[in-house]
């Protein structure tokens, strides 16, 4: 079956919905790929014998930098430090609401310096900062839908993180177990949908089997409406997408994502990160949000 056109698609709530979608200005920092490469592994995609290339990953990079500020979003940027090529995924440097920047704490060594690098940038641009005081790896395991807060746990946030960060913002925080290495962050296993919404009714997708039974039966309770992706769509890092409440910037090859997007009413836009997928990092990786 084709697409419908608007015309021709019927009166149902599909419609409805398609019809109140509307993009707002995000504010985001990113990280341009200067210094990027694959030197260690710390998650299953990453593998130091494969080569990387440091210009195809800047020009794949400035395809993402450039479509956001395309669709009218203001992007800051923070200076890759040599010696640092994961800082590229600047979601991973805080977690910031209000104003109020919640620091990172790697669980890994080899990414740790980035926690206060991260931190001084916040600082200098007038965020509140706080000191974490437990492993955290900000919006990589954080993400805000609604007026609640998602968190992830299993293989880098700690529990105790969520706590700190349900008493910092008062807000509620839903703890959910990743149970597959390969989706070793929240966002790349969830997508939030509808970041302008600040109730429950904010919608996100999501893959299933990348979480324990128990937080699967939450998350089926919380977002009944929610976008179930395949396994084939999530393996590309599909859910590692951003949203402005109608475009949603998503890898090109989630083929199936798109279109179940479309369907929805949202505006997919595709883009190819391949190089930066190396790392094991999509485009939700590379885009902190900024929430003044
Ligand atoms: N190589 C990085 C790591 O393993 C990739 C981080 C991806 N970031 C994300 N927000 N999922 O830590």
């Amino acid at each position: 079956m084709s697409t419908p056109t608007l015309e021709e698609t019927p009166q149902n709530d599909t419609h409805a919905a398609a019809e109140a979608r509307t993009a707002s200005p995000r504010h985001y920092l990113m990280c341009r790929p200067d210094h990027f490469t694959v030197a260690y592994r710390i998650n299953p995609w990453m593998d130091p014998a494969v080569p990387t290339d440091t210009s195809l990953a800047v020009r794949q990079w400035q395809t993402l930098y450039d479509t956001y500020v395309g669709l009218g979003h203001t992007v800051e940027l923070i200076d890759q430090i040599e010696g640092l090529p994961d800082m590229v995924y600047t979601a991973n440097g805080g977690f910031v609401i209000d104003g109020i920047a919640y620091g990172a704490s790697f669980t890994h060594e080899q990414r740790q310096p980035e926690g206060p690098a991260f931190m001084r940038w916040f600082e200098q641009r007038g965020y509140r900062v706080v000191d974490p005081q437990n492993v955290n790896e900000g919006e990589g395991d954080f993400l805000l839908v609604g007026s609640r807060i998602l968190a992830g746990t299993g293989f880098r946030s700690a529990t105790r993180s969520h706590e700190e960060v349900a008493e910092l913002f008062g807000r509620e925080v839903v703890s959910l177990t990743l149970v597959n290495p390969n989706f070793y962050h929240l966002d790349t296993a969830i997508s939030v949908l509808d970041p302008l919404t600040d109730d429950v009714t904010a919608n996100i997708a999501y893959l299933p089997s990348a979480f324990d039974d128990a937080s699967r039966a939450k998350l089926e309770q919380l977002y009944p409406d929610a976008i179930l992706v395949s396994e084939e769509d999530g393996s590309v890092l599909g859910l590692n997408s951003i949203s402005d409440g109608l475009n949603v910037v998503i890898a090109r090859r989630a083929t199936g994502f798109e279109k179940q997007l479309r369907e929805r009413g949202y505006n997919p836009i595709g883009v190819d990160l391949s190089e930066l997928l190396l790392g094991g990092g999509g485009v939700k990786c590379c885009t902190l949000e900024l929430r003044a």
